[in-house]
């Protein structure tokens, strides 16, 4: 159990732009999110994100997929690669690899993911193109605790943006990024804070059911 205040040791998983990654270390370096970042690992040589954490002086590392000959063998890699850092959490923010049941049993209750659709709605890829597609007037991003099933794990926090009539999936993705940006670290810091945990499959919130995920807007307002 962490102490409130103990930083919260993480490890952030990418492959590529790493904008989110950005979001969590600005916030953790401004002092207002309590997580310590003991490491960024790519799956991708190249991943732009490698260069915001180097330049941040956070240790990096990759683990290329094309070095393994399947699944089970990348993801022991991953694993032995995350578990030197021992980090409490980690988190995916644009990391774009399926990951085995095994290595989701391994960190189960420990593993975040940033998904671009208000969850349950349009898991897996091209969200914003979705959304559009299904004339969806409400769209979004969420924060899930990443079980078996893909993208399908508990949500626990959530920002709503609008669709507008003129939106294209480039408008789209850039609004609801902006949102992602805020919505990270505010569900990283409720784990910080001891507030959210994944307990049989369930996500408690302050060691109740959280029977719906938690709304970045109304958590902010709540805050003031
Ligand atoms: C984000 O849209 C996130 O929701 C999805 O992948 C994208 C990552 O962007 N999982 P970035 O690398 O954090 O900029």
């Amino acid at each position: 159990m962490i102490k409130h205040n103990e930083k919260l040791p993480i490890v952030v998983l990418i492959s590529g732009r790493g904008s989110n990654l950005q979001s969590i270390i600005d916030q953790a370096a401004s002092g207002e999110l309590p997580v310590d970042i003991r490491a960024v690992i790519s799956n991708r040589p190249d991943a732009a994100g490698l260069e915001r954490a180097r330049a941040a002086g956070i240790e990096t590392a990759v683990v290329d997929h094309r070095d393994y000959p399947g699944r089970e063998t990348f993801d022991a890699a991953l694993a032995r690669c995350i578990d030197r850092y021992r980090p409490r959490v980690v988190v995916l923010a644009g990391f774009m690899r399926i990951l085995t049941p095994g290595f989701v049993r391994h960190y189960r209750g420990r593993l975040l993911n940033i998904h671009p659709s208000l969850l349950p709605a349009y898991r897996g890829l091209n969200t914003h193109q979705r959304a559009l597609a299904d004339g969806a007037r409400r769209h979004g991003a969420s924060v899930h605790f990443v079980t078996e099933e893909l993208d399908g794990g508990p949500v626990i926090l959530q920002a709503k943006v609008p669709v507008h009539p003129d939106d294209t999936p480039e408008t789209l993705a850039a609004r609801v990024l902006a949102e992602e940006h805020r919505l990270y670290p505010a569900a990283l810091r409720l784990l910080a804070e001891g507030r959210i945990r994944l307990d049989n499959g369930q996500a408690l919130l302050d060691d109740r059911p959280l029977e719906t995920p938690l709304q970045l807007d109304r958590l902010t307002a709540g805050a003031d």
